[in-house]
């Protein structure tokens, strides 16, 4: 095969949901088709649940298994899809945007019955940000949902987006029939299937007007659909694929993850329309997929499990050419040519090692402490590759080293783990204390238990408030010079020595606002 057809071939996407909508569920039965799996409830939730908080053995634990299903590899009518696996929780928000940065597309979950949910609404931002383009999956029909035609209006409210339905249920909850494909013109019939594995009856149906229908659903939600269908018709304009593959329009599947409803149409319809890899940007051109030299860019790293062993696995989206084992690869960042021996894909729930890797795919390459998120492998060009975010953070402590015969290990390990992206550190330009900022609660618990287990420090928190870190820049170096005298007690600086403002209160900051027009303040930076 051709490096072209190799590239024409692949989708590779992230399933986001709130937690709970149904992600794992659908991600399980997705590889049920690809025959990747056989079984229900082969992929484990990767889920930090709540109330796993405290228990960090239990965090370990989740944290072995989102490495397992990180990414997903099958086939499927000969296409190589790779489902890149976000964590549910939202304390782990940063990790799903960081993964974002490295799919083509994305499905989006919503369950019928509670509709757009927050931790969906801030995921779409990012899709948003980016115009990766999204199809919208509404699951949990076997419950009782809202009613379609609302959903489908929440979704354009709340997500900012377009929506084109492809299928339309009929009913939901006891007397939930099946659903209606509205580009395929058939209707499948919802039985509800114990083993979750088989596929449900479908029945082709040219023309909905015909009687068949009524036997088939009954009189009652046969005329109901046929209106319904004559409404989609009516309201929304035929589905475009190019409008969905720029991001401005999603077309919406119904069903039930669970009851295996609904999603082969999702999963034909995803193979025919989603984009297979596209041009990557980076600080200097845009790359090609099928250019022919190796490109890629690590998006995601992951500690060992094994304490004893400290090392890791770094994520390498390839963005152009053909990746092979044991070739050499400039690291841009060090200068150094760097060759791989074990580079691992990952075929559901198995790692193998590969020989080569294709645009599109993830490759896991074993890291002993050396790369950092954004980190760019070329074949000897110098590029950097852009638009890996990291989102300023919202909840801030002090990091007190609490073992002063470990001050070297805490050093190491505090910068280890902010280059794995658990979270932020700062240096106030007041006291030249540390500050880890976070995006959520359980990382201050995570970094303390891994400093100790990992790299056999100890710290220490203590509270500091600060309401929100922004960096800041401006073209008028006078009145940035004149800000930064002003706000001395509030300045730090990042990881990479960029100014931050790092404002008490909400009102702090639009005031500092409001008085320093010059000044642009950011809520996101990039690796
Ligand atoms: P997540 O990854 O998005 O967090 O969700 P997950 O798939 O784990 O699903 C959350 C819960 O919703 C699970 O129930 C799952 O079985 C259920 N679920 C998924 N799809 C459907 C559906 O189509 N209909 C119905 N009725 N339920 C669905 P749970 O009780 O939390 O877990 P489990 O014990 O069933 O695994």
């Amino acid at each position: 095969m051709t490096l072209r057809e190799e590239i024409e071939r692949r989708r590779t996407f992230a399933i986001i949901s709130h937690p709970d909508a149904g992600k794992t569920t659908l991600t399980e039965k997705l590889l049920l088709f690809g025959g990747a799996i056989h079984v229900a409830g082969a992929v484990k939730s990767n889920k930090i649940r709540k109330t796993a908080t405290s228990d960090f053995m239990e965090i370990e634990r989740q944290r072995g298994i989102s490495v397992a299903t990180s990414v997903m590899g099958f086939e499927y009518r000969d296409v190589k899809i790779n489902i890149l696996d976000t964590p549910g929780h939202e304390d782990f928000a940063e990790d799903t945007y960081r993964t974002l940065t490295a799919v083509d597309s994305v499905i989006i979950v919503i369950d019928g019955a509670k509709g757009v949910e927050t931790q969906t609404r801030k995921l779409m931002n990012v899709c948003r940000m980016r115009k990766t383009p999204v199809m919208v999956f509404i699951n949990k029909l076997d419950r009782p949902c809202k009613d379609p035609f609302d959903l489908l209006d929440e979704v354009e409210r709340e997500l900012q987006i377009k929506v084109r339905p492809l299928a339309f249920p009929i009913s939901s909850g006891t007397t939930f029939k099946g659903v209606y494909n509205l580009y395929e013109h058939n209707l499948s019939l919802f039985t509800s299937d114990e083993r979750q594995t088989a596929d449900a009856s479908t029945v082709e149906i040219s023309d909905i007007s015909l009687p068949v229908l009524d036997e088939y659903v009954g009189g009652r939600y046969a005329a109901q659909l046929r209106s319904d269908v004559e409404l989609v018709e009516g309201v929304y304009d035929a589905f475009d694929r190019d409008a969905y593959l720029r991001g401005d329009v999603a077309p919406v599947f119904f069903g039930s993850a669970v009851n295996n409803f609904g999603v082969r149409e999702l999963l034909e319809c995803f193979v025919r329309i989603a984009p297979s890899p596209r041009p990557s940007a980076t600080e200097t051109r845009a790359v090609e997929p099928a250019e022919a030299r190796m490109t890629g860019f690590i998006f995601k790293i992951h500690a060992n499990m094994d304490p004893n062993h400290r090392d890791r696995i770094a994520f390498m989206k390839i963005c152009s050419g053909m990746f092979e084992r044991n070739k050499n690869y400039l690291h841009v960042r060090s200068g150094k040519q760097l060759k791989f021996s074990s580079p691992t894909a990952f075929m559901a729930e198995k790692k193998s090692v590969i020989d080569e890797a294709f645009p599109g795919d993830i490759v896991g390459l074993h890291d002993t402490g050396t790369f950092k998120i954004g980190d760019t492998f070329t074949e000897g060009e110098k590029l950097k590759f852009t638009g890996i975010p990291s989102f300023s953070p919202e909840l801030f402590r002090y990091i007190e080293n609490a073992d002063p015969m470990k001050f070297k290990q805490l050093a190491k390990g505090i910068d280890q783990l902010m280059d794995e992206g658990v979270a932020q550190l700062f240096t106030s330009s007041l006291n030249g204390r540390k500050i880890i900022g976070t995006v959520g609660a359980l990382q201050f618990e995570v970094i303390q238990y891994r400093l100790e287990h990992e790299y056999g420090a100890k710290c220490r928190w203590e509270p500091i408030s600060i309401y929100k870190a922004c960096w800041i820049d401006s073209d008028n170096a006078e009145q940035l010079a004149d800000f930064k005298r002003r706000k001395h007690t509030n300045m730090a600086v990042d990881k990479h020595g960029r100014d931050v403002f790092l404002a008490d209160t909400s009102y702090a900051l639009s005031l500092a606002q409001e008085n320093f027009k010059d000044i642009r303040f950011r809520f996101t930076s990039e690796f």
